[in-house]
């Protein structure tokens, strides 16, 4: 559990409610039969409505993603809801993503100085060293017309950031190899796994890339005064007995996984959804460089883009008690998937949902309901690394946009895993914009 306090309070109303309405379990057979996308089968679970189920065998599962249930589930009762064992547990250890109870709590506490707003602007230096190494790498492909695997260039920057602000250095090859070869294994496991009885892929290998590169980190650190992330978590291990070795390690690449792939990606989808949409890029751009308007438009363009693509598309709740969610009864032990995905798309909460509309998140545009937009999740889970992921995804398109137009040579489809990212390489040519403003990341 996850709040303060258990919650003992009674179900919301004292009716029974409705029994949530269920898609046709010949419909989910056929589903598994073919093989398809678990995007396909929840698609189909949400015509039923924003409050809707399905069965896997004798599991039950509840897709929720009308906004003021999404509100009910995530921020207002986040103890009858909990966030159970993560998926990534065998990978991720005991890291804040997976842990839950006071555990966690002692966890949250230890890094959430580093993660405010003004804490993450410690970290300002170390972001503006690797957003100039893609500056230098997109300056140099502009000039031969090389094209350049933008995804992979992304995955380089969110890694080399995150690694940064853990050991002072520059991510080296060597650990960017075995980081990715793990990744690209992680990245792969289902985002949900509906209980098939499958045993689980066997990751001996991957995890023995990931601890060596965790020992590569800590060794780094301790020869480097900081501050850093890695410092905060040692420096814990003098307060609290409980930040052993093994702890460290399992917090340690806990926010290297969660901060690298859903940055990388979400920059991905923002390269790809400016080049279909040149106006909004333009628009961004005709703000004075520098000044705040410049920042607040950049944003709107992130904040556009985690609507349509929330990297964390789906986040699974497990029902601890019997409960009553927006007038429909749902029992103990029911697993409970909310849909960032899923919602963002909702023609009721976003007129127009398919469309790029930076335009949607302009100051003066009216704030979203509660519930209608939570690519960073909502209540206490929320993610840790929000102004993080945004400060550096910020200095890197102020460095870039008005430098270089992205032209990709494909159109990658959203591939559904534990994040939603283009599938295959971003190839694409770097073409100099002829008035740039002077670089200067
Ligand atoms: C675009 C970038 C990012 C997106 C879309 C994103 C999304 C999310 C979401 C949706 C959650 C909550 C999951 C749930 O409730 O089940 C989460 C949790 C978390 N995120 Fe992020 N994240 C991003 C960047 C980062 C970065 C840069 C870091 C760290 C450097 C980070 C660290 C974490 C941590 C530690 C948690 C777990 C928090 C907890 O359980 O208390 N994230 N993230």
């Amino acid at each position: 559990m996850d709040t303060a306090a258990p919650d003992t309070a009674p179900p919301d109303t004292a009716a029974p409610g409705t029994a949530v309405p269920e898609l046709d379990p010949a419909a989910v057979a056929r589903w598994r039969e073919s093989g398809g996308e678990l995007v396909d089968l929840l698609t189909a679970v949400r015509r039923l409505g924003g409050v809707s189920g399905f069965r896997l065998g004798d599991r039950r599962v509840v897709l929720v993603t009308a906004p003021e249930a999404v509100h009910h589930v995530l921020a207002l009762h986040p103890d009858r809801y909990v966030k159970r064992s993560h998926r990534l547990k065998a990978v991720l250890g005991d890291g804040m993503i997976a842990a839950s109870g006071e555990r966690w709590r002692t966890q949250r506490r230890v890094m959430q100085a580093q993660f405010t707003g003004q804490g993450v602007r410690r970290y300002d230096g170390l972001m503006r060293d690797a957003v100039a190494e893609i500056a230098a790498r997109w300056t140099g492909a502009a000039r031969t017309g090389e094209p350049r695997d933008v995804a992979a260039d992304m995955r380089h920057f969110s890694l080399d950031v995150i690694w940064r602000s853990m050991t002072g250095r520059p991510l080296d090859p060597t650990t960017h190899r075995e980081f990715l070869a793990a990744g690209r294994m992680v990245a792969a496991l289902p985002a949900f796994a509906p209980a098939t009885g499958e045993a689980p892929p066997d990751l001996t290998a991957e995890l023995a890339q990931i601890d060596a590169v965790a020992a590569r980190a800590i060794a780094a650190a301790r020869e480097w005064p900081g501050p850093s992330l890695l410092h905060v978590l040692l420096a814990a291990a003098e307060e609290h007995p409980e930040y052993t070795e093994r702890l460290i390690r399992d917090e340690l690449v806990t926010l290297l996984a969660a901060g690298y792939e859903t940055t990388a990606t979400t920059l991905s989808w923002l390269f790809l959804l400016l080049h279909e949409n040149p106006a909004e890029r333009d628009r961004a751009l005709a703000t004075p460089p520098g000044s705040a308007e410049r920042g607040t438009a950049i944003r709107a363009l992130i904040s556009e883009t985690l609507r349509l693509y929330p990297a964390a598309w789906i986040m699974p709740r497990h029902a601890e008690r019997e409960d009553v969610l927006a007038g429909y009864r749902v029992e103990a032990g029911t697993t409970i998937l909310t849909s960032p995905y899923l919602t963002h798309r909702d023609d009721t909460a976003w007129p127009d949902p398919e469309r790029f509309r930076p335009d949607r998140f302009a100051a003066t545009a009216p704030r979203p309901a509660p519930g209608a937009y939570y690519p960073f999740g909502l209540g206490p889970r929320t993610c840790l690394g929000v102004q993080f992921g945004l400060r550096e995804m910020t200095l890197l398109l102020e460095t870039l946009l008005p430098a270089f137009t992205v032209v990709p040579h494909t159109t990658p489809a959203p591939t559904f895993g534990v994040t939603v990212r283009p599938d295959g390489p971003l190839t694409a040519t770097i073409t100099p914009v002829r008035t740039a403003e002077p670089l200067d990341g």
